[in-house]
């Protein structure tokens, strides 16, 4: 055997594992080879074909990309027309269709193979003895464009069919698509290089299969699905759409494996409220069902209608995007205080429904999607989703259109709006008082571990604010018996219940106090910060942002977060109110020095053993050693601490028997702030 003939035989069987391969990884989503492996074999072929350039045939998968941008697209005439399908928008209509096809064909009940209509662009695939040699987008059914190059970088599509009896001649007919999550992916690739975003997956598939240079197709993730043929040679593959599809598979094309056959009009109307259950959850889009009479002999009997078929129906779902116009902008104050800019719409029936307004998100998001007051805009309605604005058209744009501004005052309550560094969202900083967030307030202010008021849950804190019985947590305490006993569905015996446990939490701690606030970012471990180290509340109240950032843990967020709070004057009266109606606690003494010395953990020996969850065992030591404490290496006598992290070894043992005092991270960290009194 020659050189020429050991590198032909092995470029052959490069080729072929390789295909195989491409095979499993885009049309089985099975791959059996890890990506590594797969580049070198790659690899292998392609410095074959670089030494023998006659290897490189037109079904090597090296030859995917490989041909110069074209200057413009050639015409491809369609042997057999590309036809379109009738739309069904209704139950109606599918009943209608299976009733006209009953009679034309004098059957009692036909049998339906039901398939996914893909949201993509439809092309034809001519293979000659097997071999992958045209490729054409639909165009007008007649003829459409020559995309053979773009088509052969996408990897679902196989350059020689499987098998051993390739026909002269057979155009596979399918779908091209983008998959969302590469959609996504690209997207957000276009949108950090600053570049334009698609509007959806189809256009973005579209741009793609349209490059003029295949390199660009290339990095586009397109996919295929195979649902049909055109032209063939030979005898007929199969009695049925459903076998027809299985030979199809078995040129290893991709054929979506969601379809099925059913029977008469319910069954269609079964499948189409199953996809439409599952729609959500399918990793590509698709705007409705199609479904086809299934004996192809049938098929051929039905014959067409202009430029349809009689024996296929699509059945669409609802449009999930409409366009329309922005009447304005409101912001809306959520639960949380935070402001939301929401389009106001001209009404539009997209997804389903009448839509009126759509969410804008936040300030960036309005800025970004440039949505001006008198757009003409893209609304997006999918499944349950809330609306959203998808894109302006630009180029409809009218002269006066007005910018959106995030208002400086709250809306609702004309509290001061504030936006923290780094922070997408604006909020409301009136907390307390506004009504927005009112409910909300005091479900939290009530709640366990704030003032722990039992009884005073969702629905009666529903009651009371939209009786206008309260409008602050402070309100609480000004309610009577005869007030709660007035409320619906209330007996006298939980009204009296209610006003005890009013009446009981007035004893509280300052660390409850404060966290019943609901200050952002101020959780109960702050709260305990806080209350240890200024001890008392005018201290708090007095306190400016450096001197909030000297407490332990609280950072220049969590300070700004307080200040903005204590800013608000009616913030203060709700605290001054509470006060008022008896609200009081143990002051502590104010620890606000930070020496070393007074530290618990100040001359005291610590021991650690096994990992723990964030400290490294360098950083505890550090930690230790800097607030006065000493780290050694063994249990003894002298040890005061153990601290214990996973998979701990025998020191943990030692310490057990000697009754030492066990620590975990947690524990030692409270250690170490805490000083002693
Ligand atoms: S069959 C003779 N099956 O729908 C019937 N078409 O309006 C020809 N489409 O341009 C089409 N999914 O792009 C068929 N499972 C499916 C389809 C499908 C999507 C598209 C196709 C065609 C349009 C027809």
């Amino acid at each position: 055997m020659t050189v020429g003939d050991q590198a032909l035989r092995r470029a052959a069987a490069l080729r072929e594992q390789l295909n195989q391969h491409n095979h499993n990884y885009y049309v089985l989503d099975q791959p059996t080879i890890p990506d590594p492996e797969y580049d070198k074999l790659f690899q292998e072929l392609l410095s074959l074909e670089a030494a023998f350039p006659e290897l490189a045939t037109l079904d090597s998968p090296t030859q995917r990309v490989g041909v110069a941008p074209n200057a413009a697209f050639a015409e491809a005439r369609h042997r057999v027309p590309m036809l379109s399908l009738n739309n069904a928008f209704n139950d109606a209509a599918i009943e209608a269709f299976d009733k006209r096809i009953r009679d034309a064909l004098d059957v009692a009940e036909i049998e339906y193979f039901c398939e996914l209509k893909f949201d993509g662009l439809a092309v034809n695939l001519t293979y000659e003895n097997g071999l992958f040699v045209r490729g054409a987008t639909r165009g007008d059914g007649s003829a459409g464009e020559d995309v053979t190059a773009n088509l052969r970088t996408i990897k679902s599509i196989p350059l020689r069919l499987a098998g051993k009896a390739a026909p002269e001649l057979v155009e596979i007919r399918g779908e091209v698509v983008m998959f969302k999550k590469d959609f996504d992916a690209m997207n957000r690739r276009q949108r950090e290089a600053e570049e334009k975003e698609y509007v959806n997956p189809r256009n973005a598939a579209a741009g793609a299969l349209r490059q003029l240079d295949p390199q660009m197709t290339a990095q586009r993730p397109l996919r295929f699905f195979a649902y049909g043929i055109g032209d063939h040679t030979g005898p007929d593959f199969a009695a049925t759409h459903e076998e027809l599809l299985e030979h199809v598979r078995e040129f290893s094309f991709p054929v979506n494996s969601v379809g099925r056959t059913c029977r008469g009009a319910a069954g269609m109307l079964a499948f189409y409220r199953d996809i439409g259950v599952r729609r959500p959850s399918l990793p590509y889009e698709i705007d409705g069902v199609v479904y086809k009479v299934n004996r192809l002999e049938f098929q051929s009997a039905l014959g067409f209608v202009s430029r349809a078929p009689r024996f296929a129906i699509a059945h669409k779902f609802p449009a999930e995007e409409a366009l329309t116009e922005v009447l304005g902008i409101d912001v809306q104050v959520g639960r949380t205080g935070a402001l939301t800019p929401v389009a106001r719409l001209k009404p539009v029936f997209v997804g389903g429904v009448t839509v009126t307004n759509a969410t804008l998100h936040n300030e960036d998001e309005v800025r970004r999607k440039d949505v001006r007051i008198g757009d003409t805009v893209i609304v997006r309605r999918a499944g349950d989703v809330i609306p959203e604005v998808v894109s302006v058209l630009l180029e409809r744009r009218p002269a006066g259109a007005i910018e959106f501004t995030m208002p400086g005052n709250c809306p609702i309550c004309a509290s001061r709006v504030v936006r923290a560094e780094g922070e997408a969202v604006s909020r409301c900083s009136g907390g307390l008082i506004c009504s927005a967030q009112r409910k909300q307030a005091i479900l939290h202010f009530a709640s366990r571990r704030a003032m722990d008021i039992e009884g005073v849950g969702d629905k009666l804190v529903d009651q009371l604010v939209d009786a206008e019985l309260i409008k602050s947590p402070a309100d609480l305490y000004m309610l009577s018996l005869e007030q709660f006993a007035n409320l619906e569905r209330m007996g006298e015996k939980s009204a009296t219940n209610l006003l005890d446990a009013i009446e009981k939490s007035k004893q509280t701690s300052l660390q409850r106090f404060i966290y019943a606030l609901g200050i952002r970012n101020v959780g109960e471990s702050t709260a305990r910060d806080l209350a240890r180290y200024f001890g008392g509340l005018e201290a708090l109240l007095g306190a400016d942002l450096q001197a909030l950032q000297v407490v332990p843990d609280v950072g220049p967020i969590v300070a700004q977060a307080i200040v903005d709070f204590l800013a608000e004057p009616h913030n203060r009266e709700v605290i001054d109110t509470l006060r008022r109606h008896g609200v009081v606690w143990q002051d502590l003494p104010a620890h606000v020095s930070d020496s070393s010395e007074d530290s618990s953990v100040s001359g005291k020996t610590f021991v650690l053993t096994g990992t723990m969850p964030t400290l490294s065992r360098e950083d505890a030591k550090a930690r230790i050693e800097a607030a006065g404490g000493k780290v050694s290496g063994s249990v003894s006598k002298k040890t005061n601490f153990i601290v214990v992290g996973e998979e701990a070894g025998s020191k943990l043992e030692k310490a057990k028997e000697l009754s030492i005092t066990l620590l975990d991270e947690a524990g030692l960290m409270a250690l170490l702030k805490e000083r002693k009194g």
